[in-house]
C-alpha cells in the first residue's frame, strides 16, 4: 500500500495514440492502478478542475483543450505517490523535461503536456473524488 495521486492521460496523448506507452510507464515506475477510465471532461468540468489557474492568461486555451477530447483518469497508488509521479512525468514544459519523462516522451507543448500529475496529497484526494466514485476506486 502506500499514498495516491491522481493522473489524466491529456487529449493531446489520447489523440497521439499514446494510452499503452503512458499507461506501460507508470506501471514500470511502480504505480498501483486503483481506478481507471477513459472519459471526456465538460468544459464546466475542466473550469471547475483548473479553478486554482482562473486568474492564469491561459486558462481558457487550458480549459478549451481539457474538454476538447477524451481523457484517461486514473488514480495511483504508491509509496511517496504525488512526489514521485511527479518526477516521472517531468516537467511542466516538455522541452524542459528530462529524458524518459513521460512529457519529454509524449507531450506537444507547455499546454499540450501529455499528462496530469496532483501537487500535494490533499489535492491528490480532491481530484480523485472528482473524477471517481467510492465504487470506481479499488
Ligand atoms: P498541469 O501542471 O498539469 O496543470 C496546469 C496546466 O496549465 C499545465 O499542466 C499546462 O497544461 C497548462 N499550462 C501551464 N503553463 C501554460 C502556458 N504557459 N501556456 C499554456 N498552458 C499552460
Amino acid at each position: 500500500s502506500g499514498k495516491i495521486t491522481f493522473t489524466m492521460i491529456k487529449p493531446d496523448a489520447v489523440a497521439d495514440g499514446h494510452i499503452g506507452a503512458i499507461l506501460g510507464k507508470i506501471s514500470e515506475a511502480g504505480f498501483k492502478i486503483k481506478a481507471l477510465k477513459l472519459t471526456q471532461l465538460t468544459v464546466a468540468d475542466a473550469k471547475k478542475f483548473y479553478e486554482v489557474h482562473a486568474e492564469r492568461p491561459f486558462y481558457g486555451e487550458l480549459v478549451d483543450f481539457m474538454s476538447s477530447g477524451p481523457i484517461v483518469a486514473a488514480v495511483l497508488e504508491k509509496d511517496n505517490a504525488v512526489e514521485d509521479f511527479r518526477t516521472v512525468i517531468g516537467a511542466t514544459n516538455p522541452a524542459e523535461a528530462a529524458e524518459g519523462t513521460i512529457r519529454k516522451l509524449f507531450a506537444r507543448s507547455i499546454g499540450e503536456n501529455a499528462v496530469h500529475g496532483s501537487d500535494s496529497d490533499e489535492n491528490a484526494l480532491i481530484e480523485a473524488q472528482f473524477h471517481f466514485s467510492g465504487r470506481e476506486i479499488f
